[in-house]
C-alpha cells in the first residue's frame, strides 16, 4: 500500500479526535445499511427460489418487494453503502499510519468486493423489474423472441442475486475481520496475511455479531416499511402480511436473542488493557436494549399488532449505536501506543514544513539513550533488550537499516518480546543509532 501511505499523511491529536467521531458517524451509516442489503438480498433470493419452486407467486411477491423497498434506490444506495466506506476506509489508513497491519489494504479489498456486490445486488433488482415488463405484455401475443429473452433474464436474475449475496458476505467478513485485528496490536504481527483472518476467534465471533444485527436490523426494517411506513405495503392482503409478518418477526427475533452472547465472548476477550468503564457501560447498554426489543417483539408476534414496529426499529437503530460506540471505545483504547507515535510524527511532519527541523546530532545520540533506551539496553549485559553487542554488529555498519529498525521495531528475535516503538523521530533515531553503532564499534 505504498501509494496510499504516500497519500495519507500522520494526524495530529486534535485531528484524532476529530477522526473518531466521523468513524463513529460513518459507521453507523454502513453497518445496519450494509446489514439491510445483505438481509433484503440473502431473503429475496431464498423466497425468489421458494417462488419458483412452489410455483406459488405469494413468495415471488415478497422476494420482489423485500429487495425494491429494502435497499433503495442506486444512488442512496451509494450514499449509504459505498460512500461511507471509502470514508471508513481513509479513516483507518490514517489512524494506523505508518503501522504494521494488514486492516489497511484488507479494508481496501473489502471496499472492491463490496462495490462488486453493490453492482450484482442492483442488477439483480432491475431483473425483476424487467421481469414484470414482460409479465403485463403476457395478456396479449407475446413475440417468441421476447420470451427467450425472458428466460435469459430470469436466468440471469437469479445469477446477478447469488453473485451479489456471494460477495456481500465476503466483503463484510473482509471488513469486520479488517476493523477486529486494528482493534489488537498484539495480532498485528502475526495475523499477516488474509488466511489467518480464517483462524482468528475474535474474527468469528464479530462477524456472527455482524451477521445477528443484520438479521435483526434486516426484520426490523421489514416490520416498519411493510406494514407502517407510509401506510404499508399491499394493505389488504392478509395471506401475504401474514407470511411477512412471521418471517420478519422470527428473523428479528433470532438476530437479537444471540447478541448477548457475542457481547459476552467479546468481553471475555477483550484485553484489561483495552477495557474502560465506558465499554463496560456500552455493552450493558446493548444489553438493555436486547431485552426491551426481544420484548416488544414478543408483544408484536403475540398479538399480531404491528403498531411497535417503528420502535423496533429505531431500538435496533439504538442497539447499533451502543455497540459501535463500544467498539469504537475499546479500538481506542487499544491504539493509545499507535497514537502517541502519530503526534510524535505529525509533529515532525509540522516542524519539516515550517523549515524549523532541529538538527539532531552523535551527541544528542548519547542523550537520547540515556533517556529512552538505558531502561532495556546495555551494550553488554542483557536487560529487558538483548545487549546491543550482541545485535548491533550484525547490521554491518549500515547505519539507515539500524535507524530503520529503530525509528519502527519490528519483531526480531522470539526470545524477545516485541520492541515497544519508542515514538522517536527519523532524525533522532539516526542520531541514536550512531551512537550506538561507534560505540559497539570501538570495543
Ligand atoms: C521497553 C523496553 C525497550 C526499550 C525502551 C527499548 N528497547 Fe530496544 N529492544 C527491546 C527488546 C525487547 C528487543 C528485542 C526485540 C526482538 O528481538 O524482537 C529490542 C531490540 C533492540 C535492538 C536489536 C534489533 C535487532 O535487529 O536485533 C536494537 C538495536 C534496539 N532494541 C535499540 C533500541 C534503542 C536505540 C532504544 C531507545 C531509543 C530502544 N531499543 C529502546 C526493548 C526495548
Amino acid at each position: 500500500m505504498n501509494i496510499f501511505e504516500q497519500l495519507v499523511i500522520p494526524p495530529s491529536s486534535e485531528h484524532i479526535a476529530l477522526l473518531t467521531v466521523m468513524q463513529i458517524i460513518s459507521l453507523l451509516t454502513f453497518l445496519p445499511f450494509a446489514g439491510i442489503t445483505l438481509g433484503a438480498s440473502v431473503f429475496s433470493v431464498y423466497f425468489n427460489r421458494k417462488g419458483k419452486k412452489s410455483g406459488n407467486p405469494l413468495y415471488t411477491m415478497i422476494a420482489k418487494d423485500l429487495i425494491d423497498k429494502l435497499t433503495v434506490g442506486k444512488a442512496a444506495g451509494f450514499a449509504l453503502g459505498v460512500l461511507p466506506m471509502i470514508t471508513i476506509v481513509l479513516i483507518y489508513a490514517q489512524l494506523l499510519y505508518g503501522a504494521k497491519v494488514i486492516s489497511v489494504s484488507m479494508l481496501i479489498l473489502a471496499l472492491l468486493v463490496y462495490i462488486a456486490a453493490y453492482v450484482f445486488i442492483y442488477n439483480y433488482k432491475s431483473a425483476f423489474q424487467i421481469e414484470r415488463v414482460i409479465d403485463t405484455l403476457k395478456n396479449s401475443d407475446v413475440p417468441e423472441d421476447v420470451k427467450k429473452y425472458e428466460s435469459k433474464i430470469i436466468y440471469m436474475g437469479t445469477r446477478y442475486g447469488n453473485w451479489g449475496i456471494s460477495f456481500m458476505f465476503i466483503s463484510m467478513f473482509l471488513f469486520i475481520a479488517s476493523v477486529t485485528i486494528a482493534a489488537k496490536p498484539g495480532t498485528w504481527n502475526s495475523v499477516d496475511n488474509v488466511l489467518k483472518f480464517l483462524i482468528s476467534v475474535p474474527v468469528w465471533s464479530n462477524y456472527f455479531y455482524f451477521l445477528a444485527s443484520s438479521a435483526a436490523v434486516t426484520g426490523g426494517a421489514v416490520l416498519y416499511f411493510f406494514f407502517e411506513w407510509q401506510g404499508g405495503v399491499r394493505p389488504g392482503n392478509t395471506d401475504y402480511a401474514a407470511e411477512v409478518k412471521k418471517f420478519a418477526i422470527v428473523t428479528a427475533l433470532v438476530g437479537v436473542m444471540v447478541q448477548p452472547l457475542f457481547i459476552f465472548v467479546n468481553t471475555l476477550l477483550l484485553k484489561n488493557t483495552n477495557a474502560s468503564d465506558g465499554v463496560y457501560l456500552f455493552a450493558g447498554l446493548a444489553l438493555l436494549a436486547i431485552l426491551i426489543i426481544a420484548n416488544l417483539l414478543y408483544y408484536v408476534y403475540k398479538n399480531a399488532d404491528v403498531s411497535m414496529s417503528g420502535v423496533v426499529f429505531f431500538l435496533v437503530f439504538v442497539l447499533f449505536t451502543f455497540t459501535i460506540v463500544k467498539d469504537q471505545l475499546t479500538f481506542k483504547n487499544a491504539m493509545k501506543e499507535q497514537y502517541l507515535v502519530l503526534s510524535a510524527k505529525a509533529e515532525e511532519l509540522a516542524k519539516e514544513k515550517a523549515g524549523s527541523i532541529v538538527q539532531v546530532n552523535a551527541a544528542d545520540g548519547e542523550k537520547i539513550y540515556n533517556e529512552k533506551c538505558i531502561a532495556c539496553h546495555r551494550f553488554d549485559q542483557k536487560v529487558v533488550g538483548p545487549p546491543y553487542q550482541e545485535t548491533v554488529p550484525k547490521y554491518n555498519g549500515d547505519l539507515k537499516k539500524l535507524a530503520g529498525f529503530i525509528y519502527n521495531p519490528v519483531k526480531v528475535n522470539p526470545d524477545f518480546p516485541a520492541m515497544p516503538n519508542q515514538g522517536l523521530k527519523q532524525k533522532e533515531a539516526e542520531a541514536v543509532a550512531k551512537f550506538i553503532m561507534d560505540k559497539v564499534g570501538k570495543k
